[in-house]
């Protein structure tokens, strides 16, 4: 066992959907910065809880917890289980999120309906509990999409729309919580290697050629800006790219 001392030591982060992905390299990251932590997933319990037994590996506590973004009560109420069982909440990383690209007319009812719960309202309701909860020095980082400032070929016009609602969210987020010393930054990664997006699949060598460096970034490059975020007390309201240069 690892002991941590970084500048997250005792304080408590919720990093939703953090089993897989961005959100278990945030969770980990967050960790090995000090911190307790709680992750949420849907499906993917038994990746969860290997994120909790590497972040218990570090020295840190954490837990698991099932929780659906999508679920208006279970968005909400998973920032009250994180404070229930570590004590508070001090970070709040809005991770989840859900791609579903396709033709406009394809698109259906369910879908746009899905989209939106999971990375709109669901982000809406994290944010709103969580900021009823944080002392000063209290951090809101959301993940959007390189989407929202580039949207490279048709297909996009779900994802790119509610990832782009996540700007002005943040933008009055940091309005209305400044006066508090709490924060609220955006996040928007280009081309990551995950699950949603492995560099192997059919759209990589597309996607590749649209960044400056010539290749996919890992969750690990997106989980350090998240780190400086929560160490970044006089930024709010802004949007960072951790795209490869995609938007250059
Ligand atoms: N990868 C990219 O290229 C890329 C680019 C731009 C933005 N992003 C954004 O980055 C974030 C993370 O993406 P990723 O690439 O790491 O995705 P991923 O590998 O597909 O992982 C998604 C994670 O979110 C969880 N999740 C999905 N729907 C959820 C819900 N309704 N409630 C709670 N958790 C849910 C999943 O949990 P389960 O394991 O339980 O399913 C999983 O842990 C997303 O917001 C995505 O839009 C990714």
């Amino acid at each position: 066992m690892t002991t941590t001392q970084g500048h997250l030591y005792g304080k408590v982060a919720l990093v939703t959907g953090g089993g897989r992905g961005i959100g278990a390299a945030t969770a980990l990251r967050l960790a090995r910065e000090g911190a307790d932590v709680a992750v949420t997933y849907v499906a993917g319990k038994e990746a969860a809880h290997d994120v909790v037994r590497r972040v218990e590996a570090l020295g840190q506590r954490a837990v698991a917890l099932r929780s659906d973004s999508g679920d208006p009560e279970e968005a909400a109420g998973a920032v009250g289980r994180t404070a229930e069982a570590l004590g508070g909440l001090d970070v709040l990383v809005n991770n989840a999120g859900v791609g579903v690209l396709g033709p406009l007319g394809e698109l259906s009812l369910a879908e746009v309906d899905r989209v939106l719960a999971v990375n709109v309202r669901g982000v809406f309701l994290a944010s709103q509990a969580a900021a009823g909860r944080m002392r000063e020095g209290g951090r809101i980082i959301t993940i959007g999409s390189c989407m929202t400032q580039r949207v490279p070929g048709p297909g996009g016009t779900l994802y790119a729309a509610s990832k782009s609602a996540l700007i002005g969210l943040t933008k009055a987020l940091a309005r209305e919580l400044g006066p508090r010393g709490i924060t609220a930054n955006l996040v928007h990664p280009g081309p990551v290697d995950t699950d949603m997006n492995p560099a192997d699949g059919p759209f990589a060598p597309g996607q590749t050629a649209m960044t400056a460096l010539g290749r996919f970034g890992t969750a690990e490059e997106v989980a350090s800006m998240v780190a400086c975020l929560t160490a970044a007390g006089y930024v709010t309201g802004a949007e960072f790219s951790v795209d490869g240069g995609h938007a250059a």
